[in-house]
């Protein structure tokens, strides 16, 4: 499982972001608003998952859209009028530091059609080019110090080749997950020996499944070009790493981070509290009244 200590391996510094779905599991408020727009107290999913992907050391953001989601481009524009009206009021601009991306940071490529997971990331192929790349899907929202994406890019660096994020899930859920048939494992890091998309309880290799954070060599944007649909008809991501196991190295790695799964009603109540009672200013307020009901 290790390469030799004095093995280099060409830096990530590119991230997708891939928020082209429909977001259909959060009707009605994904009707005119992007999933990845949706607020977790203060800032929207999509500006989460961007702090993870600088603080991990990326360079170049790369969203993937689609019909009705310039909103998430503009979001990371200066916004003059606001801040002129701001500052003559003067108030400090610091609150919007982190939603204006630099000068050249954000690209943003176009998914004509939500045909899947892989599709999308299929679609930055041009933009990726020929360099190891991270994907994000910003409604996982990942809770962690250092970042899931900094420590994945930890490991990265150590053993190099395409690693996924993995979490145990519960036996009844394995069909909502790409699943991995673990090989062996050395303290968080788990060879990856294959993976299947949604598979049935009753069928499915293991209950260790990938969660929405992923560093991948550009080859598989080789094997996404085949444009095969895999489970439910969409071209799944998972098929196409799949064929990657065996030609290059694959891993798991479970990162010491909380996941909240903010596309599933349940679980985006549940990431707005928790992360609320993490907060100095408002954990008093919300124990409170949450001690009241
Ligand atoms: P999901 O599986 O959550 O699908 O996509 P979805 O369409 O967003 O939501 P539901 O299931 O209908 O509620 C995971 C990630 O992949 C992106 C989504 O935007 C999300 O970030 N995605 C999915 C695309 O960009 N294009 C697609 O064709 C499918």
């Amino acid at each position: 499982m290790s390469p030799s200590p004095s093995q280099t391996f060409k830096p990530v510094r590119k991230a997708v972001f891939p928020v082209a779905g429909l977001g259909t599991r959060l009707l009605p408020a994904t009707k005119t608003m992007p999933k990845e727009m949706l607020t977790v107290i203060d800032r929207p999913l999509i500006q989460y998952a961007v702090d993870e992907a600088r603080e991990a050391g990326i360079e170049q953001l790369i969203f993937v859209t689609g019909r009705g989601k310039s909103s998430l481009v503009d979001y990371f524009d200066v916004s003059f009028e606001l801040e002129a009206t701001m500052t003559a009021k003067g108030k400090s601009l610091e609150v919007l530091e982190l939603s204006r991306a630099d000068y050249g940071e954000l690209i943003s490529v176009r998914q004509q059609q939500p045909l899947g997971l892989g599709h999308a990331v299929w679609c930055a192929r041009h933009v990726v080019g020929d360099e190891p790349f991270a994907v994000l899907l910003p409604d996982d929202l990942m809770a962690g110090t250092p970042g899931a994406l900094r420590q994945m890019v930890d490991a990265y660096n150590r053993i190099g080749g395409n690693i996924v994020c993995a979490e145990e899930v519960a036996a009844e859920k394995t069909a909502s997950y790409g699943i991995v048939t673990p090989g062996t494992s050395e303290g968080n890091l788990t060879e990856v020996l294959g993976l299947v998309e949604k598979p049935r309880p009753e069928v499915a290799p293991s209950r260790l499944g990938v969660i929405g954070r992923y560093i991948l060599q550009p080859e598989v944007m080789d094997l996404l070009d085949a444009q095969e649909p895999g489970a439910g008809g969409e071209i799944q991501l998972t098929d196409a790493m799949a064929k990657l196991i065996g030609t290059q190295p694959f891993h798991a790695v479970k990162v010491d981070a909380v996941r909240h799964d903010c596309g599933d009603r349940a679980g985006y109540v549940l990431a707005t509290l928790k992360l609320a009672m993490e907060r100095e200013d408002l954990a008093p307020l919300v124990r409170e009244a949450l001690a009241g009901l």
